[in-house]
């Protein structure tokens, strides 16, 4: 019997992405897997029904999960559709469970086996699974854009007739997958570029980008490679460097993002009423309440001559190719999962082990048990 795969068509509001490409569908049919789509769940990225070969569409989510081995989202589903699921059957997409401990309890109880993607682990095999690195990096390069397209200035060097213009002056703050590809980006775009972290080991990395690292002299490296928190002597002593380069920057992109916590204040009102005019801050923290104290999520504003830019799910606004990035990382999930078209989870591979949220009625998750259980 071949492993049936069932995919559903998003409901979150501005939520455009996929979970299934054509290219794909067309991967896990040769793995030997029978794939059924919920009608119109590509549309949004203009992928419609026609363009699925190898796949079964039906209107009716629960009646399409029902009886499927493996449920393939972007963003949790809905109760209905997890209270439809067969008891043991798999689901894979994002669920970021101390924000949805209600969802989490329930595919505990249903007995769902859940991989969330946010909990892949950062290691160098799992790379090409990792939706957290392939979203992250799409949301870096639109936010350079949203900087070049909100200020009433060009980024490169330009030599005219009347004289030249300077180039414009970006500062990424937060540099992880997003704060990168926004570096290579604004660079590319022909913006002089600044780069700053808490993690020392970014300096090498934004100079091979061809920006200039901005010395804090604070190194706030936590566990796995992530930020931790800082003390209020550390913000002082960031404080006292950057402000001068966020007031001298047209553009400031911010992604800091420290894991289960809301995002830290990275820019404060004082920082951002010295700004240059016609500047402006793109924050990608939104998600996380902001890394401005002025940013109002999901909003573009104005405080005097700054605008504050703070988008929220800034990969769906990339929707087309943030799908096909997307189900690729699920297919390399999958493809750990799927072994001579049957089903075959090795709860050895740490990858397995690791991304596993929910199995056999328990939370894996050590900090998601904590968070929902208490
Ligand atoms: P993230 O989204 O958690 O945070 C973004 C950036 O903000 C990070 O670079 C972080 O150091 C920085 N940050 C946090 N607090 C800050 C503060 N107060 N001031 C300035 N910056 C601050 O990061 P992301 O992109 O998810 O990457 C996290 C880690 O995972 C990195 O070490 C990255 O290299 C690693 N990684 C490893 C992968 C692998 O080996 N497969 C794949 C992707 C990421």
């Amino acid at each position: 019997m071949s492993v049936k795969i069932a995919v559903l068509k998003e409901t979150r509001p501005n939520e455009r992405r996929v979970a299934m490409v054509p290219a794909v569908a067309d991967k896990l049919a040769k793995l030997g897997a029978e794939i059924h789509m919920q009608s119109g769940a590509g549309d949004a990225v203009k992928l419609p029904d026609s363009a699925f070969k190898n796949v079964t569409f039906a209107a009716n989510p629960q009646g399409l999960v029902s009886d499927a081995d493996i449920v393939l989202a972007v963003q949790p589903p809905t109760a209905e559709v997890v209270g439809a699921m067969k008891e043991g059957a798999i689901l894979l997409s994002f669920v970021y469970a101390h924000k949805e401990a209600e969802l989490t309890k329930q595919l505990r109880d249903r007995k769902i086996t859940c991989f969330a993607m946010e909990l892949v682990p950062r290691i160098t095999r799992a790379q090409a699974m990792d939706a957290l690195s392939s979203q992250a990096a799409l949301a870096g390069y639109y936010a350079a854009l949203l900087g070049a397209t909100n200020i009433a200035r060009i980024l490169p060097m330009m030599t005219t007739a009347v004289g030249s213009i300077r180039p414009a002056k970006t500062l990424v703050m937060g540099l992880g997958v997003a704060g990168l590809q926004a570096l290579a980006t604004a660079r590319r775009l022909g913006s002089q570029v600044e780069g700053y972290d808490v993690r020392p080991e970014t300096k090498e990395q934004a100079e091979s980008l061809g920006a200039k690292f901005v010395e804090t002299g604070v190194d706030a490296r936590g566990q796995g490679g992530y930020a931790r928190e800082l003390t209020q002597e550390e913000k002082d002593k960031v404080s006292s460097v950057v402000t001068k380069h966020i007031q001298q920057a047209d553009i400031v992109i911010t992604t800091a993002a420290i894991p289960g916590r809301p995002s830290p204040k990275l820019i404060s009102k004082a920082q951002v009423d010295g700004m240059k005019a016609g500047s402006v801050i793109v924050d990608l923290a939104a998600e996380g309440g902001g890394n401005c104290e002025y940013t109002k999520p999901g909003e573009t504003i104005q405080v005097g001559q700054v605008t504050i830019v703070a988008p929220l799910n800034v990969p769906s606004l990339l929707g087309e190719h943030a799908s096909e990035l997307y189900a690729k990382n699920q297919l390399n999930l999958l493809e750990l999962m799927i072994k001579d078209k049957a089903l075959a989870l090795d709860w050895e591979d740490e990858v397995i082990a690791k991304a596993c949220l929910t199995h056999a009625g328990e939370i894996r998750n050590e900090a998601a048990k904590k968070a929902v259980e208490g």
